[in-house]
């Protein structure tokens, strides 16, 4: 039985101004995917109000931060990553009113809020896009976006031969004619970041929520925002040839990105303590990635390099190394994340063994084939995930969890298409074919009822019956479940996370890993499938119960030496 030795301090007293000003620097955060965390009012959609519902749950699970995926009015053309009005709240979740009481009652237990922005697009439903499809060629309301003529004798075809992201053209005809850029579906036209009025417009949106208290931003696409449309645009196979590295790429990691970042720095920085933020940019090197992370840029930058992974102690340690020489460029922190609400969950891509490959592109595979359940390993993805949860969760940096994986939740393979959202599903996309929705379905908060819980009603995505055992109410009680596995390796890391160093321990076991990290804290993971000996010290937690004193295989330990 794992034991949470008592007489453990925090290191941490977070109380004076400088931990004030770095509390993201180790944190854990939890993302809620709003729409899908918790139904307050039964109408199938969670909501706000569900959320507030939940603090007692994120304060009893221990994390430091919730990022919420976006709550903004939206007719969810891509889960509300097409957002009409940056500055409210989707009437279908809930006011502003019940923002500020969600922010408060996770204040008031400790817990910062981070939302998430959205800036390389908005939807076809914002004012602006609406003022621009009205107004003539060559407007000013139209360059807040990307309209061009289109080829052809009549302009009939469109700018360029490129493909949008979740599959089809990344250009669409208006009404007169005209064509506009969207690198997603046609819902989400791109802005465009030379126009001084989007510029602005982005400043007070985050200036807006700041005022709000919300404590920091994720900031989508970050890699995206500036484009050089010059007048010969490349065709799609040129652009495939072309440097994404270089900074001069015409559509992605442009150097003059890093512009804007500065200039959302300076509204930061007005907060005490400065408002926080991390970019999505998934970038192609080291040095690019840093950049985001800069101090005077947005501090931080998530690295997917564990998420795409496979279960593998040298994979790891070269991740794991790689990452902390490059935060050491821009003196940020490096971030650990298995899943989010854009990839198959990683217990089920860790129980993919029968596919040889545990990667996220075998969990793709294996929704798209349905989602076989004879072919998944449920209790090797599970007891898999959790030796790599906990291994993460001992690394210095931050690490971003994703709701329902603290209930040890497998990926949802049978969704029937009439009920499935995600528009990669319905355009093609060529990285993905089912698309993301078996992420995305609503927690199982009761073992019974309509929505397990979730609501007085349905679900807004079909549930599927083994939800059944995944229920938080069943596991809230039980020493053994994944949910009280969390719970313990959160609470422990908060009283064990000091310096921001750790070192590693030579095992002479190629499937073997250890490090250890300041004030006595080892982190031991056994990759292989063999028992190891542990080295000698009080054993605080492990993912799965020892074995006459020894490490069983595909799990970790946490100890005191
Ligand atoms: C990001 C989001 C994803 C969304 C896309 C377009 O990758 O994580 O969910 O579809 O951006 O906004
Ligand atoms: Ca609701």
């Amino acid at each position: 039985m794992p034991t949470v030795a008592a007489e453990l301090q925090p290191h941490h007293q977070g109380d004076s101004p400088a931990d004030e000003a770095n509390w993201w620097r180790q944190a854990a955060v939890y993302q809620i995917y709003p729409r899908s965390f918790a139904d307050s009012n039964g109408d199938g959609i969670g909501d706000l109000p569900g959320i507030t519902a939940k603090v007692p749950y994120l304060k009893e699970l221990g994390v430091d931060a919730v990022w919420l995926s976006p709550f903004y009015p939206s007719a969810l053309a891509d889960g509300g990553y097409d957002v009409d009005d940056y500055r409210a709240v989707d009437p279908k979740i809930g006011t502003l009113q019940d923002f500020d009481g969600m922010v408060a009652a996770l204040h008031a237990v400790g817990i910062r809020v981070i939302v998430d922005i959205v800036p390389n697009h908005s939807s076809n439903r914002h004012a602006w896009f609406r003022e621009a499809l009205a107004a003539p060629k060559g407007s000013r309301a139209r360059d807040r976006y990307h309209f061009r003529d289109g080829k052809g004798m009549n302009g009939e075809l469109p700018p360029s031969d490129w493909v949008a992201a979740f599959g089809g053209p990344a250009w669409s005809r208006t009404p007169d004619g005209q064509w506009y850029l969207h690198t997603f579906t046609p819902e989400q036209p791109d802005w465009n970041w030379d126009n001084p009025e989007v510029r602005q417009d982005f400043l007070a949106t985050l200036g807006f929520w700041s005022d709000r208290g919300v404590d920091g931003f994720r900031v989508d696409v970050a890699n995206l925002l500036v484009k050089d449309l010059a007048e010969d645009l490349p065709s799609r196979a040129e652009l495939e040839l072309m440097d994404r590295d270089s900074g001069t790429h015409p559509l992605a990691d442009r150097d003059e990105v890093h512009e804007i970042y500065a200039e959302w720095r300076k509204v930061f920085n007005e907060y005490q303590p400065p408002r926080f933020a991390v970019a999505e940019a998934w970038v192609e090197s080291p040095v690019r990635r840093a950049k985001y992370a800069s101090p005077e840029g947005l501090g931080q930058a998530f690295s997917f390099d564990l998420l795409v992974a496979d279960f593998d102690a040298g994979q790891f340690r070269r991740i794991i190394s790689a990452n902390l020489e490059q935060v050491r460029l821009t003196g940020s922190t490096s971030t650990w994340v298995f899943s989010n609400h854009d990839v198959a969950r990683h217990a089920t891509r860790y129980g993919l063994e029968p596919l040889k490959g545990r990667k996220v592109k075998q969990g793709t595979e294996w929704v798209k084939a349905g989602g076989p359940r004879e072919t998944l390993d449920i209790d090797g993805g599970i007891r898999r995930a959790k030796a790599a949860t906990q291994f993460m969760l001992g690394l210095p940096g931050s690490a971003y969890l994703y709701q329902g994986e603290e209930l040890g939740l497998h990926e949802v393979a049978d969704i029937p298409a009439d009920a499935r959202q995600d528009p990669s599903f319905f355009r093609g996309a060529e990285w993905d074919g089912l698309g993301r929705d078996g992420c995305r379905v609503p927690l199982p908060w009761e073992p019974d009822g309509p929505s397990f819980g979730f609501g007085a009603n349905g679900a807004h995505l079909p549930q599927p019956a083994w939800f059944a055992d995944y229920a938080a109410s069943s596991q809230d009680s039980d020493a053994g479940s994944t949910l009280a596995f969390y719970r313990k390796a959160l609470a422990l890391r908060r009283l064990l996370q000091a310096g921001e160093s750790m070192v590693w321990i030579e095992t002479g076991n190629a499937d073997v890993l250890h490090f250890a990290r300041p004030g006595g804290w080892h982190v031991l993971t056994n990759f292989g499938t063999e028992p190891v000996d542990l080295p000698r010290g009080e054993v605080l937690l492990s993912s799965v119960p020892l074995n006459n004193g020894r490490l069983p295989g595909e799990a970790t330990a946490w100890i005191r030496v």
